[in-house]
């Protein structure tokens, strides 16, 4: 997709990813729509970007449905929308200590909204001759990892959304990339090295460099889309041999995991 002339929303836009893509949208000559959760930053985010601004909570679906429509009635018609904001529950404080409401919270931010943006705007994309959904995921969408259960689970399911979306709407104009990051510096002490996923993260990058990556996954309409290289080498080495994937990952969870509840 070229993203220059083209109406790009982006959701969770006020930090880290999303303001990340939301500037080098508008760099590349998109005009772009922010959104974030917080009315504070979704308005710092519209003075970066220079876009029309609106806060919404992407978890609420009546919410959702009315930021869309507002901007389809007076923006313009959208032809990007960025599904970018999730619930990161964990590592240190997650797994089986995850409560029902985080659980519930991670399935209507990291997969309802998905789903509810895509409803409402595939038929109006459909009719105008096509549309294209960026969803942020995750590595923990292809490659189970340290990350906490609720998180690795919602993303799974993000991306087997996306797939559902790509295989069942591909042929009628309807785009799909999944951004699949795996560490970016989004906040400050956020792989502190002194915490047990700090210290054994590896390659950690900025969202600029994110953007510049997902800006060229568009361009070239890759359905993946991996700022990390050695995440494709991963996912690829899990289908070759799925068993041999779970012992190696059994043996490496241990430099990340924080102590089992159970234990
Ligand atoms: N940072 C990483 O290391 C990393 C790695 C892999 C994937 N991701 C994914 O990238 C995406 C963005 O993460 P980030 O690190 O930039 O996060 P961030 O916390 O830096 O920014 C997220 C923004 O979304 C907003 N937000 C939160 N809940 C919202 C909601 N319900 N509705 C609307 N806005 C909401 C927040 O206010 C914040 O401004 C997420 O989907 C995350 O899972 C991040």
């Amino acid at each position: 997709m070229e993203l220059k002339g083209k109406l790009a929303v982006v959701t969770g836009a006020g930090n880290g990813i999303g303001l990340g893509l939301a500037k080098r949208f508008a760099a590349e000559g998109a005009r772009v729509v922010v959104s974030d959760i917080s009315p504070e930053l979704t308005e710092r985010a519209a003075a970066a970007v220079g876009g029309p601004a609106r806060a919404v909570d992407v978890g609420k679906a009546k919410d959702l449905h009315d930021f869309i429509a507002w901007v389809e009635a007076d923006v313009g018609p959208i032809d990007l929308y960025c599904a970018n904001p999730a619930i990161f529950s964990g590592p240190e404080g997650g797994n089986f200590q995850t409560t029902e409401e985080t659980w519930e919270l991670s399935w209507q931010v990291n997969v309802m909204s998905h789903i509810r943006a895509a409803k409402q705007l595939v038929p109006l994309m459909m009719a105008r001759g096509g549309g294209y959904f960026l969803q942020t995921l995750s590595a923990a969408a292809l490659i189970t990892g340290p990350s906490a259960v609720a998180y690795t689970v919602t993303k799974h399911a993000g991306l087997g959304f996306a797939e559902w979306l790509v295989i069942n709407y591909g042929d009628k104009g309807i785009k799909v990339s999944c951004l699949c990051p795996t560490a970016v510096q989004t906040r400050d002490n956020q792989f502190d090295p002194a915490t047990t996923m700090g210290a054994n993260i590896g390659l950690v990058q900025t969202p600029e460099e994110v953007a510049d990556i997902t800006v060229k996954g568009l361009a070239a309409e890759r359905f993946l889309i991996l700022p990390n290289p050695a995440v494709g080498g991963s996912f690829r080495k899990k289908a070759e041999d799925y068993d041999a994937w779970l012992q190696r990952s059994i043996t490496r969870m241990k430099d990340f995991r924080p102590p089992s509840p159970f234990v």
